[in-house]
């Protein structure tokens, strides 16, 4: 009898713990996630596996494991398996990834839910003195309550930057150089720094989910200056180019390429009010009598003259 009861009280209790919990997975596009099918590691296994639910009737396979044979999947190279932990990583992450997943053990008669959110961090390109607008949602139709950007210098303390609350004004020490038009739900900014150069996150009450951005700020190095003192057959050549950022290598060219050079001197300075670079790079070539050199240098994506040595 009292088996009998025990055998009915799951019948009615498995179903309603299964309808529940859904756990949310966070992973950023070109990121990586796991998935923990269960926390019970003691038991042994003999396979586990988990799919995406495509309709009522089709299921899409991810990956498993089973104990006596193995398993072919399409996602081979983007998952890996551990069965002793029960878990399944992912990684590469696309935001068609995004969706519902399922994991089926054979500890347990329960399948696990778990929701995988996909996040992307789009990246803005802006120059230095230059401008970008961020945008923090596409959606214009629902009306917003408030949304705000900052950035997320460390985990602990975010630093705002500017936003919109439809009741009251927000006060930002980057008044002067932003601007925000909520019915854009766009955040313009302006004279650019290299300092600007980082994350920065969108919230916004129409979404529970933050949007990241990425900003990339340049600025162009001039066309560099190329000074040449030749003696006794060896010249000493220096390349020169000025504010620029981020810091680049100076890339020399001989025409026709040739190993009778090295290097002497490299060096780059950092203007500490602007933080832009200036770069410096000396060679010294050994001239083979009556063979004409011509040779120029590149930084970043400004190229000298061509100048020719060893006549
Ligand atoms: C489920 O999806 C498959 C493949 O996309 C499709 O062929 C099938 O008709 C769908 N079934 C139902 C019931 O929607
Ligand atoms: C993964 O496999 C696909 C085809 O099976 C291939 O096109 C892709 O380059 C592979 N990716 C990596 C990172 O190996
Ligand atoms: C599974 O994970 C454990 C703990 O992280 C590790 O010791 C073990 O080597 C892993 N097994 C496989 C097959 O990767
Ligand atoms: C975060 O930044 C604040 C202010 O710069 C600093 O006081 C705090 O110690 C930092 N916290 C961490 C965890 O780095
Ligand atoms: C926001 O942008 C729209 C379209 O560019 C413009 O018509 C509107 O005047 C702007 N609003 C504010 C507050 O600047
Ligand atoms: C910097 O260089 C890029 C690519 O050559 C060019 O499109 C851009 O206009 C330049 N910016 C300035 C301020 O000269
Ligand atoms: C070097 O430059 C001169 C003048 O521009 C040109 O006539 C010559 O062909 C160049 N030589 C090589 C090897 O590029
Ligand atoms: C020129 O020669 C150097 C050393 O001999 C070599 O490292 C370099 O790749 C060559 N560059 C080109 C453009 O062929």
């Amino acid at each position: 009898m009292a088996l009998v009861c025990h055998a009915l009280f799951f019948l009615v209790l498995v179903p309603l713990l299964e309808s529940k919990d859904t756990t949310t997975l966070l992973g950023e596009v070109g990121g990586a996630v796991t998935f923990q099918c269960s926390s019970d590691l003691s038991r042994p296994l003999k396979w586990f596996y988990i799919h995406r639910p495509v309709n009522e009737s089709v299921h899409e396979f991810i990956n498993g494991y089973h104990s006596t044979k193995p398993l072919d999947t399409e996602y081979a190279n983007r998952t890996y398996v551990n069965h002793s932990q029960r878990t399944m990583k992912m990684w590469d992450l696309r935001p068609s990834d995004e969706g519902l997943y399922e994991c089926h053990i054979s500890t347990s008669k329960n399948k696990v839910k778990m929701q995988l959110q996909v996040t992307d961090t789009t990246t803005l390109l802006g120059e230095v003195g230059g401008a970008v607008t961020f945008q923090c949602s596409s959606d214009l139709s629902n009306t917003v309550k408030w949304f705000y950007i900052q950035r997320p210098v460390n985990e602990s303390v975010p630093v705002f930057i500017n936003g919109y609350h439809s009741t009251k004004p927000l006060d930002t020490e980057y008044a002067s150089r932003t601007y925000v038009n909520h019915t854009q739900r766009t955040m313009k900014m302006w004279d650019l720094r290299p300092s600007d150069e980082g994350l920065y996150e969108c919230h916004i009450s129409t979404s529970k989910n933050k949007v990241k951005m990425q900003l990339q700020v340049t600025a162009n190095y001039s066309i560099p200056k190329v000074t040449v003192t030749c003696f006794h057959g060896n010249c000493l050549v220096t390349c020169f180019s000025s504010p620029g950022y981020p810091r680049e290598e100076v890339k020399w060219r001989l025409f026709p390429n040739q190993s009778l050079w090295r290097i002497v001197d490299s060096s780059d300075y950092r203007d500490p009010v602007s933080l832009l670079f200036s770069v410096t790079s000396s060679i010294v070539i050994n001239c083979r009598p009556g063979r004409l050199l011509n040779l120029s240098c590149a930084v970043g994506g400004a190229v000298s003259q061509e100048h020719t040595i060893c006549n």
